[in-house]
């Protein structure tokens, strides 16, 4: 026998600002009718379907995937970025963690490096410029190496493969009192410096990418760890750690900061 879904109605504020010099404000929005089996996403995109049929600007939200894969969606959902339920992304919620009759704000990621682009959608360019400022990955070129010519002990072929799963959403940004990016980079720099075929850079990328955080305008790590709390893909903080002594020593390797 199929469970008949449910339907619940909500009211919504959400952030409405239609471009990066708007000022921005909060718009109440009701969202009737709902069934609890559609995701956030889904609620959203019904609630833009009944405003575009009254002529109304839709809500601007980024989306690609809506797998918890891609890092492209994102909203603070009422205090919490990407809502309240743990190890989720925006697009996994479903709307049966709500009641009938709540009542949820919908804000965009705000960091001074994450410009609101409109409505929900901000600007996370600096976190590829993060990115790119880490370099290459030293590896010779020719056949395939014989599998096994290079060993990877268990454990660290796991730590790596843990930090490789963030998908560069910017939650932790976003959470963090001082917009601190020290996480997603602890993340990066990690799943490189763990294994061997990223280790001849793993000093200099760290510097590299460290420095270009603070130039992009994010703040420093305070260990708040709000940033871990909220981590659809639960890094660790541990991470930031790495990213410490991989800094320090190629401060100290080089001429100083
Ligand atoms: S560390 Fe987590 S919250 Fe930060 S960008 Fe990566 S997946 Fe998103
Ligand atoms: S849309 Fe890809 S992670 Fe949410």
């Amino acid at each position: 026998m199929t469970r008949a879904a449910e339907t619940i109605t909500v009211t919504l504020e959400v952030w409405r600002q239609k471009g990066p010099g708007d000022r921005g404000r909060f718009e109440t929005i009701r969202a009737k009718d709902i069934s609890t089996d559609m995701s956030f996403l889904e609620m959203l995109d019904v609630v833009n379907e009944r405003l575009a049929l009254e002529g109304k600007e839709p809500i601007e939200f980024d989306s690609d995937c809506r797998e918890g894969i891609c890092g492209t969606c994102g909203a603070v959902v009422s205090g919490i970025p990407h809502g309240p339920e743990k190890a989720m992304t925006l697009c996994q919620l479903h709307m049966r963690k709500f009641s009938d009759g709540d009542t949820i704000a919908v804000e965009p990621w705000r960091a001074r490096a994450f410009k609101v682009v409109k409505d929900l959608i901000v600007d996370r360019g600096a976190l590829d410029s993060i990115i790119q400022a880490g370099g290459y990955v030293s590896s010779n070129t020719g056949s395939a190496p014989e599998a096994g010519s290079v060993p990877v002990p268990q454990d660290m072929a796991e730590k790596a493969m843990d930090a490789a799963a963030c998908i560069g959403c910017g939650a932790c940004v976003a959470a963090c009192p001082n917009a601190s990016a020290m996480l997603f980079v602890g993340a990066k720099v990690s799943h490189l410096a763990l294994l061997p075929q990223g280790r001849p850079e793993a000093a200099a990328r760290a510097l590299a990418m460290a420095r270009s955080m603070e130039s992009l305008g994010f703040g420093n790590c305070s260990n708040e760890r709000e940033c871990e709390a909220v981590c659809p893909k639960e890094i660790s903080i541990s991470n930031i750690a790495r990213l410490n002594r991989e800094f320090f020593k190629a401060a100290f390797l080089s001429d100083g900061y």
